[in-house]
């Protein structure tokens, strides 16, 4: 089923939350609303789930208008933030509690129930409370628990916001894993933009109530359009075109093709290179070491530059260093 979103609007008094919102949602779309706290992701996903009301625009799942259908009815998979299981629930009631709610028969309950903690590897877990659960495990029984009514949508509102950085990774994988397997359309709110890199068949960039951008994310990534994006996900130069005329050139060959009412070029850490040859006209500023590759700072005819040095022996604070660019690497931004 194909969720359509067009020109949604939504005011609280006189604060316009979401402006204009145009979206598709395939059916078997990963879709990830990625931007900062409050440019309107919660707002958005609250709508789509029918628990709060819009003011313009459409909203329609197939052939159905979803502007007047009740939430109960829609059918829809929900995972909140902050752990929502029933406290009084064990983790079998807690995921058989929509089907219950549809007067399933008991054995039909029993047995999906038994199917959806295997699928979140949680089996032995099905007599305990939600107290008596990690907050990993919690997530993974209110996933189990939005799954069990076969939704025809899951709507994620950073699910994984509350867990700790491995698990985080671990869930991750999980989520996605059972997404695919059962394809179903799904969309997750971050402000994690690795989480939406990794996750996301679709990004979503939002920033003050708006879409900036969507794409793959790849297209994210690669060829942001706007200041804000190149801004918001990974790490970007946003270098000024007239600064760039004048002095890249000698640096790249050439420049990218341009945008014409583009103001900036970002360009990213990786796609500048630094020679440590204690000769260039770069000065090493910054010095961050990351592992598998070194994240320098270089002051370079009058702007500071982060540029990347792959390999042992990186240079240090105050070193003189070349760099060169990937020939036409980078994307022009509009502000
Ligand atoms: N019921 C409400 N009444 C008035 N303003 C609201 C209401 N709900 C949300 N807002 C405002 O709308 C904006 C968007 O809120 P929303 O919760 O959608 O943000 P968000 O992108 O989910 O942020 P976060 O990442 O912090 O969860 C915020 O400025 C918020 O203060
Ligand atoms: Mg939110």
């Amino acid at each position: 089923m194909h969720l359509s979103i067009k020109n949604l609007y939504k005011t609280f008094d006189d604060f316009v939350a979401l402006d204009r919102i145009t979206l598709d949602v395939g059916p078997r779309d990963f879709v990830c609303l990625l931007g900062p706290s409050g440019c309107g992701k919660t707002t958005l996903l609250r709508i789509i789930a029918g628990l709060l009301p819009f003011d313009g625009g459409m909203l329609t799942l197939g052939e159905k208008d979803l502007a007047t259908l009740p939430a109960k009815e829609r059918g829809f998979g929900i995972v909140f933030q902050s752990y929502s299981l029933f406290p009084n629930m064990t983790v079998a009631e807690n995921v058989g509690y929509g089907l219950r709610v549809r007067k399933e028969p008991a054995a039909r309950i029993a047995a999906r129930v038994a199917e959806l903690l295997e699928l979140i590897k949680l089996p032995h877990l099905a007599e305990r409370y939600p107290h008596q659960l990690s907050g990993g495990q919690q997530q993974r029984v209110a996933i189990a628990r939005a799954l069990a009514v076969d939704p025809s949508l899951l709507l994620l509102d950073e699910p994984l916001s509350a867990l700790d950085a491995r698990v985080r990774v671990a869930m991750r994988s999980e989520i996605r894993q059972v997404q695919r397997r059962l394809g179903i359309p799904t969309i997750m709110v971050t402000h994690d933009q690795e989480e939406a890199l990794t996750l996301a068949d679709k990004v979503v960039c939002m920033n003050h109530g708006r879409i900036e951008q969507i794409g793959t994310p790849q297209e994210i990534y690669a060829r942001p359009r706007t200041r804000f994006v190149a801004d918001f996900v990974g790490i970007s130069n946003l270098l000024p075109a007239d600064w760039v005329r004048d002095v890249l050139p000698e640096l790249a060959g050439q420049c990218p093709e341009g945008d014409t009412k583009a103001r900036e070029l970002c360009l990213r850490p990786e796609d500048i290179k630094v020679t440590a040859d204690g000769a260039g006209e770069g000065r090493v500023t910054e010095v961050n070491f990351l592992g598998n590759l070194t994240r320098l700072n270089v002051q370079w005819k009058g702007r500071e530059l982060v540029a990347e040095y792959n390999g042992f022996g990186a240079p240090e604070v105050g070193e003189s260093v070349s760099l060169s660019v990937t020939p036409s690497a980078g994307a022009w931004v509009r502000a």
